[in-house]
Formats: C-alpha cells, structure tokens, sequence
C-alpha cells in the first residue's frame, strides 16, 4: 500500500509526496461534450482504494461578466475523500460524513447534495456499474457567502471520482459535471465550478456546447484578493431571482465594453485596469448591492483605502477588492470590516489571498 499526500493549503504529515497532478486539469479547452454516456468505451478499474480532493473558492462575475467569468483563490476551499466501499451497491455512492460550518445544513442524500450529484454524474460519464463508493464531504468555505461554495464540493468532488477511476475525464466533462449540480442548487452558471476545476481565470464563452477559454494572468504580477465576508447569507437562488429581466441598450454596451476591459486587465496583467473594470457592473451589482446590508459603504471604503476596484463576489455577500501589495490588502480589508459594521450592522471577516493557478486537484491517495 502507497500513501501519498500533496497540499499546497495545510502543512502536510505524512513524509512521501508525490506529485498526483493530472495534465488533463490544466488544458484550455474548446470542446463539447457528446451527449451520450458512458464517454469512456469500457468501465475503468479503480486505480486507488481512496482518494482525497481539494477545489478551490472562486469569485464569480468579477463585475461584468455575470455568468461568463470568475477566478480561484487560493487557500480556501472543500474537501472530499473518496473510497471504494464493498458495502455500497454496486454503481452507487453514499455520503457518509459531512463536515465543517453547517455541515447539519447539507443533505446526506447524494441526489440532493452538490458534492453527490456531481459524482454521479462523473460515474454516469464513466459508466460505473462494478463497485459502490463512499464519500466524505469537509467544507472549508461557509454556504451562500458569495466564495462558490457548492460549486467547490461539486469540483471536488468531480475529480476525486475521476481520478479514482484513473482521470480517464478531462476538464471540460469535469465542468459539465459540476454544472449539474450547480444547475440543481443554484442555477445553470458554471463561472465558480470552471474555475474551481481548472483554476486561474476562465471565461465562459458559450453554454450549448461548452466553451471555456482560460485567461492567463502574467506570473510575474502581484494579484490579491481582499475578500471581507460579513455574517449574512445571501442564497444564489435569491440573488438570481431579484436580476433584471431585460436591460436596456446603453447598459449592455457599457458592460460589454467593461467586461472587455476586464480580459484586457487580467491578459496584460493590468490591476489598474482590471480594478477599474471589476468596479464598473451597472446590470447586476446595482440590483444585489442594495439587497446586502453595507454593501454600498464596503465598495466606497475599499476605493477610499486604495483598492483598484471593488464588487460583490459572486451573489454574495463577500464583496472584494483588489491590489498588487498584501500589506495593502490587509490594510483596505480592515477598512471593509469597520464599513460593514457601520454601515450595514453587520460583523464580518477579512481575508487577502491570491490567484489559484492550478484548480482543483487531487492532495492525496492510497493505492489499491
Ligand atoms: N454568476 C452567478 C451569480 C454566480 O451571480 O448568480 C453565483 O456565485
């Protein structure tokens, strides 16, 4: 029996490290998905006994690109171990442990949980008929903050059962598992689960077939994330009900023209730009900011402390803020914090993170 372990998120303990990456998790990819399972000719053995996954947060929309664009950060995430398990019927899986912030919040039937639907889905794909799997949910990041915390699970979940059957899958059909667990959970948008597979910035170009584009921010700028999350919650579901409709015409050629700006930012490593793009939604942040105690008094203070642009991540209610300088960041953050409490009563938490470059991954495994 090999135990191998690999984290870039917590000290490790176990002594061999051994780098588990799949070169499939790091392809830009243009391809659609055949729409018939199983996509593999022959059901895979397993390769592992048990496997555990991270995924990585993401920050969805970045301001203009509801739907189509979003990022990982790194060093907050979920977890899920996977294990072959002779007492699960044959081609199923059960859930048996959820962990972490409410954990009593999550559904222990894998149908109705993000982490279980997205493994499913990647079995159907496989076409898992021979054995039972068990697996084990550890949730790093709080529900409905607005940090992709469903579309964490379900990435983790996607590639702990494809790596466990060998990473016979690639990004793509990775993504599309995960979008259907999204789609069940909180609508059909795959701009957290996308870049939590495949980490870095990705833009989603179209839905029908899927078609991603990875946007490469230079490795040698600086890039930080101050994410301040207060104690609210702010379901997707809700935040996608209250959008308009229909816009009108000058807003969608300003957003178009914002949302460009933005991909010229993050491919010439321009954080001014990028700042000021990120800044600049005038369809879906003026609809939620008013709906987050605060969020208006946060966007303010993140701009008078310096920051190059502010926004809501994702549906909410973290709103975040970028800079090229850490020490900066925790500074800005800080002004966030005291904004939400006078502004919107509200307490709430600074973090200052990084871009994750390299998604969802696996971080350790025992052999067979
Ligand atoms: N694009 C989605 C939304 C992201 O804003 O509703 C949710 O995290």
């Amino acid at each position: 029996m090999t135990i191998c372990f690999q984290s870039p998120i917590k000290p490790i303990t176990i002594p061999q490290l051994t780098a588990l990456s799949n070169p499939k998790l790091r392809f830009r990819c243009n391809l659609s998905l055949p729409s018939r399972y199983p996509l593999t000719s022959t059901e895979p053995e397993p390769v592992y006994a048990s496997v555990k996954a991270f995924a990585p947060a993401t920050i969805a929309n970045l301001g203009p690109g509801f739907d189509f664009l979003g990022c990982a950060v790194d060093g907050l995430g979920d977890f899920v171990s996977l294990s072959l398990d002779p007492h699960v019927h044959p081609g199923e899986i059960s859930i048996s442990e959820i962990s972490g912030d409410n954990a009593n919040k999550l559904s222990k039937n894998p149908l109705w949980n993000c982490a279980g639907i997205a493994a499913i889905e990647v079995m159907k794909m496989l076409g898992i008929r021979s054995v039972g799997l068990s697996l084990s949910l550890e949730k790093g990041l709080p529900l409905g903050s607005g940090l992709g915390s469903s579309a964490a699970s379900a990435a983790a979940a996607a590639v702990a059962v494809n790596e466990i059957f060998g990473g016979k899958l690639g990004v793509e059909e990775l993504v599309m598992a995960g979008l259907k667990s999204e789609e069940k959970v909180s609508g059909y948008h795959a701009d957290n689960v996308a870049p939590s597979i495949m980490g870095g910035f990705v833009l989603i170009r179209n839905y029908e077939p899927l078609e991603m584009i990875r946007l490469s921010f230079p490795e040698e700028k600086e890039l930080f994330f101050v994410l301040v999350s207060p104690e609210f919650e702010a379901p997707t579901k809700k935040m996608r009900a209250a959008l308009p409709t229909e816009i009108g015409m000058p807003h969608h050629v300003w957003n178009s023209s914002q949302a460009g700006a933005l991909v010229a930012g993050v491919l010439q490593g321009d954080l001014m730009g990028l700042g000021k793009a990120l800044s600049s939604d005038k369809i879906v942040e003026p609809t939620r900011a008013p709906l987050i105690p605060g969020m208006e008094g946060v966007k303010k203070a993140a701009i008078e402390a310096g920051a190059f642009g502010c926004t809501i991540s994702g549906a909410g209610p973290t709103a975040v803020a970028v800079i090229d300088d850490e020490e900066r960041g925790v500074e800005i953050g800080e002004q966030m914090v005291k904004a939400f409490l006078k502004e919107g009563n509200l307490k709430a938490v600074a973090n200052v993170r990084r871009l994750d470059r390299a998604g969802a991954r696996l971080v350790g495994s025992i052999s067979r």
